[in-house]
């Protein structure tokens, strides 16, 4: 039966849902990564942007550092975003999954796609924001950007003693290996019920609807998705970011 209060999912709405509330360890000592400058602008709002930019998008709950949810509001409202998009801060959790579902429960009703996207992925082309989006509405309960890989992948029995030679256990045909990316597309309702059931420690929220069963699937990502992990990664994103504006610029 159908309910006519419902929209069709092609004219459904979305909200983006960012965790942003990670210390950065990996990149060593400073501010909350989602806040470190990349070329004079916070790397959340680099962020932010990337996923405003498609007119899809109405609503962007940014998850913040546990402590630092007036400080990212008024930095939210100090840079200019594009009329048709709202956003919400709440503060996030200890690990991102429990960020995540913290900005899910402040989702408001009236969005049925939502995607999760990490504040420490700031120059996602809106092509493939839009490529996502796309093959939620046509259907997919959960839709993930992803690469094939560059490096073969090895599968290891892990050292007991840090830096100790490790045994290789098997070698995963690369052929059928993606690296995934952000923003993840779900079908709202699908989201939320995979973030009530899963309780195992997981490290991207596609994998928790794998876990009720259902099938997910793969769009092409896109280089410039890569995550700002390590101190290398500060440097590609400005690189990234010059080329940009020498493009821009002709
Ligand atoms: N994140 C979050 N809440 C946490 C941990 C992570 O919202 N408790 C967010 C991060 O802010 C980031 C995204 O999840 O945008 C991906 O996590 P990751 O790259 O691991 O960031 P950090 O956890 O901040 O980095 P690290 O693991 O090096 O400490
Ligand atoms: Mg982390």
């Amino acid at each position: 039966m159908s309910d006519d209060s419902r929209p069709s999912r092609s004219e459904a709405r979305t909200a983006v849902v960012i965790p942003a509330a990670g210390k950065g360890v990996r990149l060593g000592p400073g501010a909350p990564k989602a806040l470190r400058a990349l070329n004079g602008t916070p790397m959340l709002i680099h962020a932010v942007r990337a996923m405003a930019a498609s007119r899809a998008v109405s609503l962007v709950v940014v998850v913040a550092p546990p402590d630092g949810a007036p400080e990212v509001k008024s930095l939210l409202d100090a840079h200019a975003l594009p009329e048709r998009t709202d956003f919400l801060v709440v503060p996030g959790g200890e690990t991102r999954q429990e960020s995540v579902k913290l900005g899910l429960d402040a989702l408001p009703p009236d969005h049925d796609i939502v995607l999760v996207h990490d504040a420490a992925r700031p120059l996602v082309p809106v092509d493939t924001v839009d490529a996502v989006i796309e093959a939620v509405r046509g259907g997919a309960p959960a839709v993930v950007p992803a690469l094939p890989l560059a490096d073969t992948v090895k599968e290891v029995e892990p050292a007991r003693t840090s830096g100790d030679p490790e045994p290789v256990v098997a070698t995963p045909s690369r052929a059928r290996l993606r690296a995934v990316q952000t923003p993840q597309g779900f079908d709202r309702a699908t989201l939320i019920r995979a973030h009530e059931t899963v309780t195992d420690d997981v490290t991207d929220d596609a994998s928790m609807v794998e876990q009720l069963g259902l099938t997910v699937v793969v769009v092409p990502g896109h280089e410039e998705a890569f995550k700002v992990t390590r101190p290398l990664d500060l440097v590609l994103a400005e690189a990234v970011l010059a080329r940009r504006r020498l493009n821009d610029g002709f």
